[in-house]
């Protein structure tokens, strides 16, 4: 039972983010972080985010409050030099001199950066997580332990053509590496995966209602459908629930309904038999 268990006494694969913060000069500093896991999911949106005490994204975090949460796609060359920047003790002069991304402002209004507290992005980043510092949640901090940051997701930025891919429905994976973390003192572990696949989920367990109400409450944020609504709609053929479920949000808005009931459901399908 050592420090850093999760490395140095066991194996656990994850994606890594590469954290931009701007340091005390106005620069932007990148920080490679394995530790960065979803936290609050429903209704929240949040990032816990695991640092050692005193690096660079550390201290920037606690002196600007904010930071951005870079995804980059797999890059055998990169990845080299991803390890660098995760090499601790240099400032960001030094460090960023071997960086391989081309730093850029974000496209986010007020987010630009203003070098004082908004960090560059990077602009070979698919994804790139807009994060406010939320200091009310220290999970604890005895002074001897890792910081443990709770990052409020402000923005996702996707790149045009991830954001249609979820749109649209999942085609496809971005292509992320995989670290698997530091090892015997001098080694970095990394992975790269095969293409994605996907496999249906089952379709005779649980309440016919459950998938259209997944389906449904994930279309618009401003509208919500009730499972009552969602049990009128079972008999919908699957192929065309998305397209239905659309039309019903779409007349919700524009009758000013936030809340799809069994009865807006109801009028509807009266309108459009009569
Ligand atoms: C792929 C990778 C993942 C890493 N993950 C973490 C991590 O989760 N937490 C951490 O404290 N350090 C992690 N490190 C080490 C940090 O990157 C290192 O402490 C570095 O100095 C941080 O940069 P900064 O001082 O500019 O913030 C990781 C390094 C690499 C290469």
């Amino acid at each position: 039972m050592r420090d850093n268990w999760y490395q140095a006494s066991a194996y656990w694969p994850s994606s890594f983010a590469l954290i931009t913060t701007v340091d005390e000069q106005g620069e932007t500093n990148i920080g490679p972080y394995q530790l960065s896991f979803p936290f609050e999911v429903i209704g929240g949106r949040s990032f816990l985010v695991c640092s050692r005490q005193n690096s660079n994204t550390d201290r920037h975090i606690k002196r600007g409050g904010v930071c951005a949460m870079n995804f980059v796609e797999f890059d055998r060359h990169a990845l080299k030099k991803i390890v660098s920047l995760g090499y601790p003790g240099q400032d960001t002069v030094e460090k960023m001199r071997d960086n391989p991304y081309t730093l850029i402002d974000s496209p986010t209004p007020g987010r630009e950066s203003d070098g004082k507290r908004f960090p560059k992005i990077l602009k070979e980043a698919f994804q790139v997580f807009e994060c406010t510092w939320d200091a009310e949640q220290p999970i604890r901090d005895n002074g001897r332990t890792p910081e443990y940051f709770v990052l409020r997701i402000d923005n996702i930025l996707l790149k045009q053509t991830w954001a249609t891919n979820i749109e649209e429905g999942t085609r496809q994976m971005p292509q992320m590496p995989i670290t698997y973390g530091f090892r015997d003192g001098g080694k970095f572990w990394f992975a790269e995966h095969r293409k994605p696949f996907w496999l249906p989920t089952p379709t005779d367990k649980g309440p016919k209602e459950e998938a259209i109400m997944y389906e449904a409450n994930r279309l618009d944020p401003d509208i919500s459908f009730t499972r009552d609504a969602c049990k009128q709609l079972t008999g919908v053929p699957k192929p065309f629930i998305k397209t239905v479920l659309k039309g019903i949000a779409k007349q919700a808005k524009e009758r000013g309904v936030s809340e799809v009931d069994r009865e807006f459901v109801l009028k509807l399908q009266k309108e459009r038999d009569s």
